[in-house]
């Protein structure tokens, strides 16, 4: 079984998701640390996010281990850990520089079906329904409202950097929305038979119970 979670940044999806997997003692892949791993690889290089080629050697390169932990997952790129490096909003705008890519999104959509090809798994990202699991038994597509959802992300940053500022955070995050739903590749859509939450009003093991309760019922 297959639990596809796709949805904007800062919707609770990998909250939600993380949670989900331990709940049903699946694993947990998020999908957006891939992306983010090659564009850091393409930063530290110093390479132009927008070089085709370029970008197409690295993320056929480069080696990314996703290590199910307690916690998430560990990401270890060409045996480095760099789980931590890659939560920052530079590298996640890169990585949306680098994810409109037709060759790096092939390269990462392999590595992601075979992950999840035994099933058992809970996937989060933005095309897993649509283009990575087409045939998941669930699709689930949360949203959120933009101030919202900066407002977590901003949370989340500020742990590390307490310099972080909310409406510079909210402003990335529209940006980042606006790139992912517009490309032309995999655009952040909803699946035509996916389901929609709207997390805005919720805390995650309240979006949780709505999840787990939709799975136990089919
Ligand atoms: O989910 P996360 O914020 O870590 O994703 C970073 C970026 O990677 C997204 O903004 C998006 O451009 C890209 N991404 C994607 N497809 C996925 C997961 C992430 O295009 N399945």
């Amino acid at each position: 079984m297959i639990i596809a979670i796709d949805g904007p940044a800062g919707s609770g999806k990998s909250t939600a998701a993380k949670i989900i997997a331990q709940r049903l003692n699946f694993r947990y892949i998020d999908t957006g640390a891939m992306y983010r791993a090659v564009a850091l690889s393409a930063q530290r290089k110093n390479a132009d996010l927008h070089d085709l080629d370029i970008i197409a050697k690295i993320a056929e390169k480069l080696d990314i281990q996703l290590i199910p932990q307690a916690e998430g997952q560990q990401v270890l790129a060409d045996g480095e850990d760099v789980t931590a490096l890659l939560k920052n909003e530079t590298v996640g705008a890169g990585a949306a520089i680098v994810a409109a890519q037709p060759k790096v999104r092939e390269v990462l959509i392999a590595k992601q079906r075979e992950l999840g090809k035994k099933g058992g798994v809970v996937m989060d990202g933005r095309d897993i329904g649509t283009v990575v699991f087409p045939n998941a038994e669930f699709k689930f597509f949360m949203e959120a409202n933009p101030e919202e959802r900066g407002r977590r992300r901003y949370l989340e940053l500020k742990e590390k950097n307490p310099s972080a500022n909310l409406e510079e955070i909210i402003e990335q995050v529209k940006r980042r929305d606006h790139e992912d739903r517009n490309r032309k590749i995999s655009p952040l859509v909803m699946a035509e038979d996916g389901m929609l939450l709207d997390t805005t009003r919720f805390n995650p093991n309240e979006v949780v119970e709505q999840i787990l309760e939709i799975i136990e019922k089919k």
